[in-house]
């Protein structure tokens, strides 16, 4: 009873705060609060990111995020950026912040949509086959991220570092996923993935 009655508390007051949506609230402490805040300087609120090469992560499927945070953490994913932030951070406040930038709803991009370069796009996705791992809606699942919705710069950035295996600590299902794919077919698919309705 004390326990549920405390819990009721931090949710009243987490949701006057207005900080973190309910659905989560309960699992995040102060202290992952404040350390949120540091991560929407840069993926923006709500992990709703506008700032170029930086993606989204609001609507990312859980498992996706938890893997990448935990290879991030240990160094493996080399994110120059992000360096030191996760250190020392416990494996249970990186689920809790993964679930929470999970449920987290996603926005459409802003900017305009080239229908030419969408149809382009989503031909030569098609062709490739890459609804079978990432989804025909492209919301991704499990360990495989959504595409649809995510910043087209970052998309394009990351499947050129695919295509380069300069994508170090990443699976390397993708480079073989990309490979002999041309540098305007990649650019039309990063366009079709950011205007696909999240
Ligand atoms: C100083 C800027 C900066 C801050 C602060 C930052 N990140 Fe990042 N993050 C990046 C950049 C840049 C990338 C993309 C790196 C790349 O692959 O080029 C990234 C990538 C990620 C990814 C991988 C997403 C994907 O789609 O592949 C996750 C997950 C992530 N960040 C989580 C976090 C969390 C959680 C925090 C807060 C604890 C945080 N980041 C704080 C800059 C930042
Ligand atoms: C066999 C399954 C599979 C197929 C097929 C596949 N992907 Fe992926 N994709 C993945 C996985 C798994 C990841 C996460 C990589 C990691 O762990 O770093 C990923 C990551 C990505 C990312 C990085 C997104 C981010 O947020 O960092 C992009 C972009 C992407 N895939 C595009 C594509 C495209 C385009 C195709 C088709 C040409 C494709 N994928 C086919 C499994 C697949």
């Amino acid at each position: 009873m004390a326990l549920l009655s405390s819990l009721t508390r931090t949710l009243a007051t987490l949701a006057v705060a207005g900080t973190v949506s309910a659905a989560h609230a309960q699992t995040l402490s102060p202290d992952l609060q404040a350390r949120l805040q540091t991560c929407a300087a840069c993926h923006g609120a709500g992990g709703q990111s506008v700032l170029p090469n930086i993606p989204s992560l609001a609507g990312q499927p859980r498992v996706f995020l938890e893997n990448q945070l935990v290879v991030i953490r240990e160094g493996l994913r080399d994110i120059p950026a992000m360096k030191g932030l996760l250190d020392g951070v416990s494996d249970a406040d990186l689920t809790a912040m993964a679930g929470y930038f999970a449920s987290t709803p996603v926005k459409p991009v802003p900017g305009a949509k080239d229908a030419a370069r969408f149809a382009r796009g989503q031909q030569v996705a098609d062709g490739s086959r890459c609804a079978s791992c990432h989804l025909p809606s492209y919301a991704g699942r499990e360990q495989m991220p959504r595409l649809a919705g995510q910043r087209e710069d970052y998309l394009l950035h990351s499947m050129r570092q695919f295509q380069r295996n300069q994508a170090v600590g990443r699976d390397t299902i993708m480079a073989a996923s990309l490979y002999g794919i041309a540098d305007e077919d990649v650019a039309a698919m990063a366009h079709y993935f950011a205007h696909l309705a999240p």
